[in-house]
C-alpha cells in the first residue's frame, strides 16, 4: 500500500498546518495509524526525525530546542519507491523507509549517514499500538563505546544489557551502579569510535528506559540502544561528527550553550544544612578569614526560612537578613538562600495566597489544587509550565517584594523532581494536572522530566527581574537539584544526597564526566559526602577532587558533625587551604574555559577521549580526564594510596604542574603520593593564565597580576587564551571584554587580540584592564636562555619594533622549569617577549 507521499502540494500543506513557521518539513510521510512523520535538516549533519499524531491533541516538548532555524535549502530529497526516501544534505544523508505500514507491525527503518558512514540505524516502530508510547532501537555500526544518559550514579562507559531509567526522582540514600533514575536526566548517548562520534537526542520528558543492546546477539555486535518513552512522540535528532567536541558543539545548538556564570560561583562554597543564625554565619565567615582560606559563598538551607515558607525568614534566627548579606558582601562575598518548589499551604502566606487565587499550582484531575507532603508539611506545587506562572514566579525575586534581599543573594532550588514525600516513589502523581498559559491541560506524566528545568527558568528569569533596572543587570547564579535539557543554560547543577564515603568520592567523577559530555558543563557534588560524618583523610581527598569540579562547594546534612576545613586538624586544614588556593589560582583559567563553552559550545570538564578521540585504549577512563582544554588531574579518591597510576594520552606532552617535569607520554604512570599531592599536568601545546595571589575572596583578586603557565609541544609552540570581563553583569554582551591570545612559538611570547568565535550583540561598550602579567613560567623549553626581553608599548619599547627596544627581563631554573619573573606587560596591551638562545 502506498504510504508515503512525496508530492509537492501536500508538502506545503502540511508545512503550513503541522509546523511553526521557521521549520521546513523536508518529507512528510502520513501512515495508516494517522502519524505524521517529519524529517528535518536541523543544521549540517545535524537530522530530526519527528514522528507525530496528524491532528487531535498530543504532547510535544517546548522551550528546549534553542534554534529553531533549520538549513532546509540544502536538502534534497528523492523517494525511489513509495515507502523510501532519501535526505540529503550537504554532509548527512538520511534514508527513511516505512515497512509494513498497513500491519500491526509497522516500522520505519531511518539509516543516518555522515561523510559516507552509517552511523546509526533506527528501527522506528509506528503501528497504532505504539501511538503514545514511543520507542526506538539504534544502533551504531561504526562505533565502540556509548556514553551519556546522565543523571546515574554509574560509570562513565554504559553498559550493555542495563536499562538506564530517566525519570527523575529523590532516591533516599541513592545506591551507586543503579541504573534507576535520579534527580534530572538528559535523553542525549554518544556513540563513539576512533573515526567517527554520532549523538542521539530524544526529546521527551516523560518517564524513559534506555536498554543498552546486547552487542553481539542483538546489533551484529556494534553497541545499540533500545528507547522507550512512556506517553508522547518521537522527536529525535541524529548528529554526526568527527569527534566528540563536534557532536557536543552540535548538541550546544540545539539544546543551547551553557550560560556564563559569573566569576564569583567559580569559587569555593560554603554549604550545611544548616547555618542556624546570623552569628553562626558571622563565625564561618571569620573563620575563613582566620586560617586564610578563600571562599566566595555562604549558603543557607531550609531553616532560615520562618517554617519553610521560601521567600521569608526565620526573623529569630535571622533578625536583619539584609545586614548579614551586607556584612558578608562587604568582603566581595555572596550568600544564597533556598527556594523549593512545594509552597506551604497557609492562609496569610503571600506565596500561597497569591498562587492560590491565581490557579498557579498543579491540579488533581478533579480541578482542585493538588496536595501532598514536604518539608512544610501539607503543601501545593507551583505549575511552572504555565509561563504566566513562571511570570508571577519571577517576581518574587524582587527586593520589594523578597524582603531581606539584596544583589549579593543568590538562589538554590532544589526537592524539583518534584519531591513529594506521601506519593508512589516519592513524586507527583502521574495524572496530576499542568496548564499551560492559554488554557491547555496536560497531565503531569507527559512533562515529568521537565518540571525542575521549568522551575529553574522562572527562578533564572526572577534573578533577572530583581536585577532589572540597575545600571547594568547581572548574571544569576541558580543551582538545581532537578534538570532536564536545556537547564544548562540557567544553572549550575549538583549530584544531590551522596555519603561521605569513599565509592561515593570515586563516582562523582564519572557522575559529572558524563553530564560534561550531554552538554551540561556547570557540575558539582557535594564535597564531604552529604550523609554521614567524613573522616579528614576523605574531607582532604574530597576537596582536593573537588577543586576540579566546575561547581566546588562543599555541604553536609543536618545531622552531621560541623566540618568547616579548619576542624579536622591542623595539617588538613593546611591541606585544604593549598587546594583551595590552587582552585582559586586557576580562576582566569577556569573563566576562559566556560567563557568558551557559553561561545562554542563546549564543555568544562572532558573525558580523555574528549580530547584524544583516537586512543581506544583511553575510552572507558573516568578517573583521569582533563579540567578544560589544558590541563590533565587525576584526583585521589581511594583511601591510603601510595602509589595513583595517572594515564597519559599519547597525543600530546605531559608535565608536572609543580615541578615542569615532563611526563611519559602514552603510558599509565604510577607516581608515589602522598596526603599533600594533588596530580595535575600541563598539557604540551598549551598556555594556562592564572593568578597566584592568595586571597579571600575571587572579587579580591580583579586587579592580581597573571602568572602564564606555558607548555611547550614537540615543536616547541604553544597557545592558550585569556577572557576577562567585569565577572559579573550582561555587560560582555554589549562588547565589554577583552579576549586575549597567547602564543608560543621560535622562542617568541605574543599577546594579540583572539580571533574571536564570540560576537556580542553590539559593540557600545568597552572594558578595561590594569591587570599585568608578573610571571612567566615555562615547560619543556630545550635549552637554557641567553637572554629574555619583553617589548610593547607599557615597557618603553613598541612590538613592531622586535627586540632592539625591549626591556631585559631576569629568569630562573626552578625545577624543570624556567621562570620569567615581571615582565610587566599589560594584558590588554600588545606585546612580545623573546628569548634568544
Ligand atoms: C535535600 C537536598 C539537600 C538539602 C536538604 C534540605 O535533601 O538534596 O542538599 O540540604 O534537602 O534542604
Amino acid at each position: 500500500m502506498i504510504r508515503l507521499h512525496n508530492m509537492c502540494s501536500l508538502l506545503l500543506i502540511a508545512m503550513a498546518t503541522m509546523l511553526m513557521a521557521s521549520v521546513h518539513a523536508a518529507e512528510v510521510m502520513i501512515l495508516p495509524s494517522g502519524q505524521t512523520v517529519f524529517v528535518t535538516l536541523y543544521r549540517d549533519n545535524i537530522l530530526r526525525l519527528k514522528v507525530q499524531p496528524t491532528a487531535g491533541d498530543f504532547y510535544r516538548v517546548t522551550d528546549v530546542v534553542v534554534a529553531d532555524k533549520e538549513a532546509a535549502d540544502k536538502l534534497k530529497v528523492s523517494c525511489a519507491t513509495a515507502t523510501s526516501c532519501l535526505v540529503e544534505a550537504a554532509k548527512a544523508s538520511m534514508t527513511v523507509t516505512g515497512h509494513d505500514l498497513d500491519s500491526d507491525t509497522a516500522h520505519l527503518i531511518v539509516e543516518y549517514r555522515t561523510g559516507g558512514v552509517v552511523s546509526t540505524i533506527s528501527k522506528v516502530p509506528v503501528a497504532p499500538q505504539f501511538k503514545d508510547a514511543p520507542e526506538l532501537t539504534t544502533t551504531f555500526p561504526t562505533a565502540k563505546k556509548l556514553f551519556g544518559l546522565p543523571q546515574h550514579a554509574m560509570d562513565l562507559a554504559l553498559k550493555e544489557d542495563v536499562t538506564y531509567q530517566l525519570y527523575n526522582l529523590d532516591v533516599f540514600h541513592y545506591k551507586l551502579d543503579d541504573p534507576g533514575g535520579i534527580y534530572g536526566s538528559i535523553p542525549f548517548l554518544m556513540a563513539h569510535s576512533s573515526q567517527h562520534t554520532t549523538g542521539v537526542l530524544f526529546l521527551n520528558s516523560a518517564e524513559m528506559n534506555v536498554r543498552i543492546l546486547k552487542s553481539q546477539e542483538e546489533a551484529n555486535g556494534a553497541p545499540g540502544a533500545h528507547w522507550k518513552a512512556e506517553v508522547g512522540i518521537v522527536d529525535v535528532f541524529f548528529l554526526g561528527g568527527a569527534n566528540p567536541s563536534q557532536v557536543h558543539e552540535m548538541h550546544a545548538y540545539i539544546t543551547g550553550k551553557a550560560y556564563l556564570p559569573p566569576m564569583f560561583s567559580l569559587g569555593y562554597h560554603q554549604c550545611r544544612w544548616n547555618y542556624r543564625s546570623t552569628d553562626d554565619c558571622l563565625d564561618v565567615d571569620a573563620g575563613f578569614d582566620q586560617h586564610n582560606i578563600p571562599y566566595d559563598v555562604l549558603w543557607l538551607d531550609i531553616e532560615h526560612t520562618d517554617g519553610k515558607k521560601y521567600f521569608t525568614w526565620d526573623l529569630h534566627n535571622f533578625p536583619e537578613p539584609t545586614k548579614l548579606i551586607n556584612s558578608i558582601a562587604a568582603k566581595g562575598r555572596k550568600m544564597v538562600t533556598i527556594k523549593d518548589p512545594h509552597i506551604k499551604r497557609e492562609n496569610g502566606y503571600h506565596v500561597h495566597d497569591e498562587a492560590t487565587s491565581k490557579g498557579f499550582y498543579v491540579k488533581t484531575e478533579s480541578g482542585s489544587d493538588y496536595e501532598g507532603h514536604c518539608w512544610p508539611g501539607t503543601s501545593s506545587w507551583i505549575d511552572f509550565h504555565n509561563k504566566d506562572a513562571r511570570d508571577w514566579y519571577a517576581t518574587l525575586f524582587k527586593h520589594d517584594r523578597y524582603g531581606g534581599s539584596t544583589p549579593d543573594l543568590y538562589t538554590w532550588i532544589d526537592m524539583n523532581e518534584p519531591s513529594v514525600f506521601n506519593s508512589h516513589q516519592v513524586t507527583m502523581d502521574r495524572n496530576a494536572v499542568h496548564r499551560s498559559a492559554s488554557g491547555k491541560q496536560v497531565k503531569h506524566r507527559y512533562l515529568h522530566n521537565m518540571y525542575g528545568y521549568l522551575h529553574t527558568m522562572a527562578a533564572f528569569q526572577g534573578h533577572l527581574l530583581s536585577s532589572a533596572g540597575a545600571a547594568a543587570v547581572k548574571r544569576p547564579f541558580i543551582l538545581t537539584r532537578s534538570f532536564f535539557s536545556g537547564s544548562q543554560r540557567y544553572s549550575a547543577m549538583w549530584t544531590g544526597d551522596n555519603m561521605a564515603k569513599w565509592d561515593h568520592l570515586e563516582k562523582s567523577l564519572p557522575m559529572l564526566l558524563s553530564l560534561s559530555l550531554a552538554n551540561y558543563p556547570f557540575v558539582g557534588a557535594d564535597c564531604g559526602g552529604f550523609f554521614f560524618n567524613p573522616e579528614a583523610e576523605l574531607m582532604v581527598r574530597w576537596i582536593q577532587a573537588g577543586i576540579f569540579y566546575p561547581f566546588f562547594r562543599a555541604h553536609a546534612h543536618l545531622e552531621t558533625k560541623r566540618r568547616e576545613p579548619w576542624l579536622f586538624g591542623e595539617d588538613s586544614t593546611s591541606r585544604i587551604r593549598a587546594a583551595i588556593a590552587i582552585r582559586y589560582s586557576m580562576l582566569p583559567y577556569l573563566y576562559t574555559t566556560f567563557f568558551q563553552t557559553h561561545a562554542l559550545g563546549t564543555t568544562v570538564i572532558r573525558p580523555l577521549f574528549y580530547e584524544f578521540p583516537a586512543e581506544e585504549n583511553l575510552f572507558s577512563e573516568q578517573n583521569t580526564y582533563m579540567f578544560g582544554p589544558s590541563l590533565l588531574v587525576s584526583p585521589i579518591v581511594r583511601e591510603g594510596e601510595a602509589f595513583h597510576m595517572v594515564r597519559f594520552p599519547s597525543g600530546a606532552f605531559w608535565y608536572d604542574w609543580f615541578t615542569g617535569k615532563k611526563m611519559e607520554s602514552g603510558t599509565d604512570t604510577n607516581i608515589a603520593v602522598t596526603m599533600d599531592t594533588i596530580p595535575i599536568y600541563t598539557r604540551g601545546g598549551s598556555i594556562i593564565p592564572t593568578k597566584q595571589r592568595l586571597r579571600r575572596s575571587s572579587a579580591a583578586m580583579v586587579h592580581d597580576p597573571l602568572t602564564l603557565y606555558v607548555s611547550l609541544d614537540e615543536r616547541g609552540n604553544s597557545y592558550g587564551e585569556l577572557y576577562t570581563d567585569d565577572e559579573d553583569t550582561y555587560n560582555f554582551e554589549s562588547g565589554a571584554f577583552l579576549h586575549r591570545a597567547l602564543s608560543f612559538s621560535a622562542g617568541r611570547l605574543t599577546c594579540r587580540a583572539a580571533p574571536t568565535a564570540y560576537t556580542p550583540k553590539d559593540r557600545t561598550k568597552t572594558f578595561q584592564s590594569d591587570v599585568y602579567v608578573e610571571r612567566v613560567v615555562i615547560f619543556g623549553l630545550s635549552k637554557e636562555p641567553r637572554r629574555i626581553a619583553a617589548t610593547s608599548a607599557n615597557v618603553g619599547g613598541n612590538a613592531a619594533d622586535g627586540v632592539a627596544t625591549a626591556t631585559e627581563l631576569t629568569w630562573s631554573k626552578v625545577h624543570d622549569a624556567i621562570v620569567v619573573r615581571q615582565p610587566k606587560t599589560q594584558i590588554a596591551a600588545d606585546w612580545d617577549i623573546v628569548i634568544e638562545f
